[in-house]
């Protein structure tokens, strides 16, 4: 199958989840910061995105290149804290172009933030929102971070592909 996956995230776990995607499936993996990201080039695409802000990172890059995404098979995996739900697809779907949510499969995948790693305006910004966070379990993984990758996670994405 002529297939690839193009990823954005910031940490490394979205990186990790697609390097793993790719070993598994043989799809070749690209960063969407690099410049040789061509999704034209394949009729498969995977796309992986962390969650940032309520927001997925890749949204304006699917905007740009919306045309060349319009008629192919898509799957989209998120990375995030929050677990699969209504509230992880509300983001999503509101991150998406109207009409394009529809035609992927979402799998969402359990991220990681480890506070050593981003900067103290983050950190800062995560503590105010951990005191605004109505759900206690959210609220100590913005307070503390978290490590929740999982490879086995990737399984539902891989029945997908064969
Ligand atoms: C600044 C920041 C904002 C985040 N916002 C959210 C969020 O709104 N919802 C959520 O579920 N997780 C949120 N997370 C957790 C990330 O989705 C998680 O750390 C993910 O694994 C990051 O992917 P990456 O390692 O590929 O960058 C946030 C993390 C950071 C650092």
């Amino acid at each position: 199958m002529n297939g690839a996956i193009f990823f954005s995230g910031k940490y490394g776990s979205t990186e990790q989840y697609a390097n793993w995607i790719g070993e598994a499936t043989g799809f070749p993996v690209f960063d969407i910061k690099d410049p040789n990201a061509d999704p034209s080039k394949y009729e498969y695409l995977i796309l992986g995105s962390s969650i940032l802000y309520f927001k997925l990172s890749i949204r304006k890059w699917v905007r740009t290149n919306l045309p060349l995404l319009k008629d192919k098979s898509k799957i989209l995996f998120s990375v995030s804290g929050a677990g699969p739900g209504d509230k992880l697809n509300r983001w999503v779907a509101a991150s998406l172009p109207s009409g394009l949510a529809s035609q992927m499969e979402h799998v969402g995948l359990p991220g990681r933030l480890d506070h050593s790693k981003v900067s103290w305006w983050v950190r800062k910004m995560l503590w105010i929102g951990s005191l605004i966070n109505p759900d206690p379990e959210a609220r100590k993984d913005e307070r503390y971070g978290f490590d929740y990758v999982d490879k086995e996670s990737i399984e539902p994405i891989l029945e997908m592909v064969v």
